[in-house]
């Protein structure tokens, strides 16, 4: 994100927030924050900053989001946007109540290829999206580390899966109902899921994801009337391929510049007065910790925030 500020008209990184000194000091230097701050709360009290980019473990961003909408801040916060849907719900109010933004930092959603593959799914040209397929598994050996660790709401859902759960979502609408089948690693956290979901249509999706084996990281969309091939990573994806049953197929590029377009959007509509997006509301991104609550009941993982 610190990078990606450089194509955001208007922003600059003005300072950033550290728990150790050193660590602020260093990051400042290297992407050139005017001023770098030993705790969150400093860089919190910092009245030249106008937005908080929560960029932390899971467990944190209700509690970092709702001190920095209290101080007066605007929010972009990263995905998972909590552990759970009422953290989510928690943060939404805090938004509202502060009369401050905040926005679910689901960067795909605003990638020129992907919003470019929307319009085309939208106007027919593969016929009626009968399916999303997508895989996004990596490998990370436990037991230790951020994503293993149950109380940081680690694991391959909320990390990796949220993905999926969220692209689905945008080219297909709301899940209708989920199931979902996985195993837990030895420190309790999901390491190996699949879930299959219906949507409105009757239109499916399908994931993997997990933490034990690296995956082609590759998206599918199946029309009646053609195949659409999201080039890896999907999430983050340069281009796609469109494969109609009746032509050649067409390769779509779109040039972009990664994080920086959900940053163009959130300062558009800081500018404009709004308190949240129109394109993540908050009560989209409430939905989207709804169902990854859903997927993580049925494969049976708790977080400690689940029963506070
Ligand atoms: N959009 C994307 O492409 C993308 C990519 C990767 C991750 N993410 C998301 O970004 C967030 C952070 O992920 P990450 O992989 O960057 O995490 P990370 O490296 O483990 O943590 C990021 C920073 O959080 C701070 N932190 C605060 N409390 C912590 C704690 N209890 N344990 C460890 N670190 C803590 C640490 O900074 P200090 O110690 O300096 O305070 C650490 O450097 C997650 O929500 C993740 O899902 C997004």
């Amino acid at each position: 994100m610190a990078r990606a500020l450089r194509h955001v008209e208007g922003a600059e990184l003005v300072a950033v927030g550290s728990r150790s000194m050193e660590r602020a000091a260093s990051f400042a230097e290297r992407f050139g924050a005017t001023r770098a701050h030993g705790s969150y709360e400093a860089l919190l009290d910092d009245d030249e900053v106008d937005l908080v980019y929560v960029a932390t473990p899971h467990s944190s961003h209700r509690e970092l989001a709702v001190a920095a909408l209290e101080a007066g801040r605007h929010v972009l916060c990263e995905k998972a946007f909590a552990v759970n849907a009422r953290e989510a719900r928690e943060m939404a109010a805090a938004a509202r109540a502060s009369g401050r933004f905040l926005m679910e930092a689901m960067w795909t959603w605003f990638l020129p290829p992907v919003v470019e593959l929307r319009r085309r799914l939208a106007s027919g040209e593969i016929g009626r999206v009968r399916a999303v397929e997508a895989n996004f598994s990596i490998a990370v050996p436990g037991p230790t580390g951020r994503h293993h660790e149950l109380a940081l709401a680690g694991g391959a859902l909320l990390d990796l899966g949220v993905y999926p759960v969220a692209l689905s979502r945008f080219l297909l609408g709301p899940p209708v109902e989920v199931r979902a089948l996985g195993e837990l690693g030895p420190t309790a956290v999901d390491v190996n899921l699949g879930v299959v979901a219906s949507h409105p249509d009757g239109a499916v999706s399908i994931f993997h994801t997990g933490l034990e084996a690296r995956s082609s990281h590759w998206c599918e969309v199946v029309g009646t009337e053609g195949v659409v091939r999201i080039e890896p990573p999907f999430w983050g994806t340069s281009g796609f391929t469109i494969d109609r049953h009746d032509g050649a197929p067409e390769r779509v590029e779109v040039p972009h510049h990664g994080l920086a377009h959900e940053a163009i959007h959130a300062v558009e509509r800081i500018r404009g007065g709004h308190l949240e997006s129109d394109v993540i509301p908050l009560d989209t991104s409430v939905a989207i910790m709804a169902t990854l609550d859903e997927i993580r009941r049925q494969i049976g993982v708790t977080y400690p925030a689940d029963t506070p």
